[in-house]
């Protein structure tokens, strides 16, 4: 039996339908709200507005819950590879062993960038931030790979090449950010190793693959690979559904995710940390700062718009710092100092009445770092994560028979209609 709400507008009375998810959330549908009451809603920031139905990921953010096609983040961060964790958003089942396997070739099969495009790096100046360079080769991806992106076939073969050549685009990046050669992918190494290689191999030093460096790597993947209606996947969306090519629409993510509010917070924690450090290690005025609604300082890596608990990525991240960076033999002082933060935040009446607790982010850069990855690279370390979950929102709203191009209406508040002056006359 369908629910609804009454509308109660003037001398009229209106009902409009809720809809209910498979986890008991609850909406009400407003998409006849203007055809009958000629009313729109408004919701800045869409904090309180459903965009979309979807299959693919669960977040509860009272109980700092994730799951991932049902998968608890947990499962597939524990016993999961980063390429099974990717068939599994984007094809919506784990693969078989056979599946994986022909993945694993496609990738492998893939994994070359155009060298003409080695081109390109030549020409960004040297100081070009990693993101703004990502976003524009996943664009250029599109004039190399010029294919039709109908079929079911040519779809699985772009999204297997945007997979397998971003990993490759962001290690030669970096590679040509330094002035060294470019290494190439090797078919011989998995995912997660062959991007370790292609990032830090050199002549005279071959690139000694370690397997706690190799394993945290691809926990930070899994636990990046997808997060709802978030920023960034909303701008995939949005821009998809213009029919864009899915280059086009990841090209916007990407633009998107370099935000400090959002996946550019890696980068501003580590920054941030490096400040506190620099300035003497003394928190007390930093979160002073944060607190003081005048000053633009926030916390960064903290709060969330969904999770209003501990986020469940930012608990394994932080348990991760505590066994990956002793097993290295690395300490950082900055991993110290992040837990004193969150210590004396997650005491702090203004942080607890905020519902501010640390994100993904907080201690992610504490673990690149370790990994050896340049801060100036974090965001797009957590881009090359999200890819499956971009790729996995696209195709379904590209697949949805309701889906129609994103066009939001407004409130308008400018001047009301008036004529205009000659020059002379104003
Ligand atoms: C990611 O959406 C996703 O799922 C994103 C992400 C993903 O996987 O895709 O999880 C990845 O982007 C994580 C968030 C990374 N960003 C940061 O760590 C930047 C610092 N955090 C904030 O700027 C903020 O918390 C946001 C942007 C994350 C969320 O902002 P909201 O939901 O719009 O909340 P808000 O800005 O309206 O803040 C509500 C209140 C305000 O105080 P009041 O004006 O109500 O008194 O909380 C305060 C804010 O001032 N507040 C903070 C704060 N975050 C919010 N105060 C100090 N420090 C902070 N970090």
């Amino acid at each position: 039996m369908t629910a609804f709400v009454k509308i109660v507008y003037g001398e009229r009375t209106f009902e409009l339908p809720v809809i209910m998810g498979s986890e008991g959330e609850k909406a009400i549908d407003i998409s006849k709200l203007r055809q009958k009451t000629g009313l729109i809603t408004l919701d800045p920031g869409f904090a309180n507005t459903g965009s979309c139905k979807s299959s693919i990921t669960f977040m509860d953010g009272e109980k700092g819950i994730l799951r991932y096609r049902g998968i608890p983040v947990e499962q597939l961060a524990e016993h999961a590879s980063f390429k099974e964790t990717a068939y599994l958003l984007i094809n919506g089942v784990l693969p078989t062993r056979k599946e994986l396997n022909k993945f694993s070739v496609m990738l492998n099969d893939h994994s070359l960038v155009h060298e003409d495009m080695q081109l390109f790096y030549h020409n960004f100046p040297r100081a070009s931030h990693p993101m703004g360079i990502l976003s524009s080769m996943v664009n250029a991806l599109r004039s190399f790979y010029p294919e039709l992106q109908t079929l079911e076939e040519e779809i699985n073969i772009t999204v297997t090449r945007l997979l397998a050549k971003t990993r490759t685009m962001a290690a030669m990046s970096y590679k040509m950010s330094r002035g060294h050669k470019v290494v190439y992918p090797r078919p011989d190494l998995a995912y997660c190793e062959n991007f370790l290689n292609m990032m830090f191999d050199t002549p005279v030093k071959p690139y000694q693959i370690d397997q706690e460096v190799v394993n945290a790597l691809r926990v930070f993947w899994i636990l990046h690979a997808d997060h709802e209606q978030n920023c960034s996947t909303s701008a995939v969306r949005i821009v998809g559904s213009g029919r864009v090519t899915l280059y086009a629409a990841i090209s916007a993510g990407i633009a998107a995710l370099w935000g400090p509010l959002h996946g550019g917070a890696n980068q501003a924690v580590i920054e941030m940390l490096a400040d506190i450090a620099e300035s003497g290690g003394k928190i007390a005025p930093f979160i002073e700062r944060a607190k003081d609604n005048k000053d633009p300082f926030r916390l960064m890596g903290f709060g969330h718009r969904v999770y209003k608990t501990y986020d469940p990525r930012a608990k394994i991240m932080k348990k991760m710092c505590d066994t990956v960076l002793p097993r290295l033999k690395i300490s950082d002082p900055l991993l110290d100092l992040a837990k004193e933060l969150e210590e004396a935040a997650l005491k702090d009446d203004y942080f607890i009445e905020h519902n501010l607790y640390p994100n993904v982010d907080f201690y992610s850069g504490i673990i690149l770092r370790a990994i050896g990855i340049p801060t100036n690279m974090f965001t797009v370390m957590f881009a090359i994560g999200r890819l499956p979950g971009w790729i996995a929102q696209w195709k379904e709203s590209m697949d949805d028979p309701n889906w129609k191009i994103s066009r939001p209406r407004q409130i308008y508040t400018g001047p009301t209609e008036m004529d205009y002056l000659p020059i002379d006359k104003r």
